[in-house]
């Protein structure tokens, strides 16, 4: 066969899939914009990644590289890239970053009708011992007509319109719903477009790994102490589960939604709250889970329908497999009897 027969020349590329999806929903164009203007962003982002040691992008903000110029630390500059393009892309209001204390209200003639919750670079921790890590964003509508403030973005996760991340590991991949079904996207470095490699990923209904920071067992409620008792020493003769943790939100749900298994990072007596942010990680990763047929959870309800009150406060989060979610849910309810 010669060459240009394993040519795919019609592949379905991630700015296709949201064109065409945009016209079947008969949308006005904005949708399509936003996401297009964050894919941008995000094969930026993904760049700047790679070739982090070379460009000198590790380090302290502020400290200069060898022509004197500012070196950005890499958040700082995924910060910049997704802040900039989303203004740029004509389609938002109001945008919250894990990076700024308050939220950005876009200039009036740059508006759009749609508020994205964002963390830039979530795993930074990783970045410096290159862990994969990644991008997540939440995307709601403006409900109200009045001038667009911080408290448009404080609305439940169930009004999101479209949520994904994307996972900067051994490849570069994008994952998104448009509240259809998860689909994920591949970047191929070549063409520099993310291609559609997974269509309508649906998470298995149990898997055989849980996910979490066992190193800080002395502050678990019992409820989780319990759960992992009964994946470490199975009563019913079943194998034990496996345990992974990356400490990358990204690369840890990734992993079980393509796996399966079960994601927590639960409230504890030292955080009372969990850790991860309820807006642009928690959020976002609990509309996938939904859209794949998983489950997520505080542990005591639903976490798409916390009514937030403050954009940067956390969510206890337990998400993934739905067999293995409702287990741990069934642990949880027995201890608040
Ligand atoms: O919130 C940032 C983050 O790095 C997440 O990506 C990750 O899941 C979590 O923190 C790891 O926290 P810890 O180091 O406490 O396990």
């Amino acid at each position: 066969m010669s060459d240009r027969g394993v040519f795919d020349t019609d592949v379905q590329t991630l700015t296709r899939f949201v064109l065409e999806e945009g016209r079947r929903a008969q949308g006005t164009g904005e949708l399509t914009n936003l996401l297009n203007s964050l894919c941008t962003a995000v094969k930026a982002i993904s760049t700047a990644v790679r070739k982090a040691g070379i460009a000198n992008l590790y380090g302290i903000a502020g400290s200069t590289n060898v022509t004197g110029d500012q070196v950005k630390k890499l958040d700082v500059l995924a910060n910049h890239l997704v802040v900039n393009m989303l203004t740029s892309s004509f389609s938002c209001c109001v945008l919250v970053s894990e990076e700024d204390e308050h939220a950005i209200i876009v200039e009036p003639d740059k508006r759009g009708k749609y508020i994205v919750c964002f963390d830039p670079l979530d795993g930074s921790s990783n970045i410096d011992c290159l862990v994969s890590i990644g991008t997540i964003f939440g995307i709601y509508k403006k409900t109200g007509d009045g001038e667009p403030t911080e408290k448009d973005a404080l609305q439940p996760g169930r009004n999101l319109v479209a949520a994904g991340y994307a996972l900067y590991g051994s490849a570069t991949m994008m994952v998104l719903s448009t509240g259809q079904g998860v689909n994920c996207f591949m970047l191929d470095p070549a063409i520099g477009e993310f291609i559609l490699v997974d269509r309508d990923v649906k998470i298995k209904k149990k898997g055989q790994i849980y996910s979490l920071n066992e190193g800080y067992a002395k502050h678990f409620d019992p409820e989780v102490t319990e759960y992992l008792q009964k994946k470490k020493f199975p009563e019913d003769g079943s194998a034990p589960y496996g345990s992974r943790y990356v400490g990358s939100m990204v690369a840890d749900v990734h992993r079980t939604l393509v796996y399966g298994g079960i994601f927590l990072y639960p409230a504890n007596a030292t955080s009372p709250k969990g850790k991860l942010r309820l807006l642009y990680e928690c959020n976002p990763m609990a509309f996938i889970m939904e859209q794949a047929g998983g489950v997520a959870s505080t542990g005591a309800g639903r976490l798409l329908d916390i009514q937030p009150t403050d954009i940067h406060q956390r969510a206890p989060v337990v998400l993934g497999s739905p067999d293995d979610v409702q287990e741990y849910l069934d642990i949880c309810k027995k201890h608040r009897k």
